[in-house]
């Protein structure tokens, strides 16, 4: 199905713009394949009809839907391990007797997909932090608005669940009916998720209320911007966090030269930041 190249040109702007996300002339496959259910359910004819009604109005639901086509929502409970190792054994052990053990933890993940993470740092709370329930909340945001209804909807298929997921969290914290898995009420009241773009600086006001946040996840998901985008988005983070908080992100994804404001800390070979 054909795209004129200067629709394609448009329709990588507009989502380097809008979304920060990064396609390179390699990338034409990628829009195609990802829009075919959208020009469906919208009745659009082809590829350069879609780019003219984007186009036309870029706040339009047809542009939303076609933002959130092109999001990368692949995620899976405890991904690379290391990281809920990191709070079970370094982080929630610093924070677990702020406010005399009665002070709150505050938590965002902020790339948070279909919520397998979000729920992974909950469940990792649960077990380490006394009175989890009560002290920590937890905040998930993404740019995908399905990603977040999935999320909140809070149910998981058995592929779902058995992708990182130990069955001893398992059993302790879902409750199976048919072939779903569901999130357990106690999970489920740490966290509260919403629609977020980390490239909008509103996002920083945006999560104002639910934060300073001592623990930020942004992961897997600064690989799909440009440097300088990363390092936006990682200053916009950095003015929601406490002082002394921790940032996690994917392995290589801070470019390297640009770590002044953040004292590296390694992890069994890895890298957590800490902002100074
Ligand atoms: C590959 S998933 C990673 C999910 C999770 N953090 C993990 O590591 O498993 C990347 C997520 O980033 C989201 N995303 C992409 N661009 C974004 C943006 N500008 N603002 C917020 N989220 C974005 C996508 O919708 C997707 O859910």
């Amino acid at each position: 199905m054909s795209l004129r190249p200067e629709l394609f040109r448009y329709l990588r702007e507009f989502l380097l713009h809008k979304s920060g996300l990064v396609l390179d002339d390699s990338k034409l496959y990628l829009i195609r394949s990802r829009v075919q259910a959208l020009l469906r359910n919208f009745e659009i004819s082809d590829m350069d009809a879609l780019a003219q009604q984007i186009k036309r109005d870029e706040n339009s639901k047809l542009a939303h839907h076609f933002l959130d086509a092109m999001t990368t929502n692949e995620t899976l409970f405890f991904r690379d391990t290391y990281p809920f190792e990191a709070l079970k054994t370094l982080v929630f052990p610093e924070l677990i007797h702020v406010g005399n053990g009665h002070g709150n933890i505050k938590i965002w993940s902020a790339a948070s997909s279909k919520g397998q993470e979000p729920y992974s740092i909950a469940m990792t709370a649960s077990e380490t932090v006394p009175m989890a329930d009560k002290r920590v909340s937890i905040l998930g945001t993404d740019l995908s608005e399905s990603a977040i209804a999935y999320a909140r909807e809070a149910k998981y298929s058995q592929m779902e669940v058995q992708r990182g997921m130990p069955v001893k969290q398992l059993v302790r914290f879902f409750t199976q009916e048919g072939l779903d898995w569901f999130v357990c009420d106690e999970l489920k009241e740490m966290l509260t998720f919403q629609n977020g773009n980390l490239v909008n600086d509103a996002l920083v006001s945006q999560v104002r209320r639910f934060g300073p946040f001592d623990i930020v996840f942004c992961r897997n998901v600064l690989i799909y911007f440009s440097p300088e985008e990363r390092m936006n988005v990682i200053d916009r983070l950095a003015k929601t966090m406490k002082k002394g908080g921790y940032l996690f992100t994917g392995a290589t994804e801070i470019p390297e030269g640009h770590y002044s404001k953040w004292e590296c800390v390694m992890f069994k070979g890895k890298r957590l930041w800490k902002l100074l």
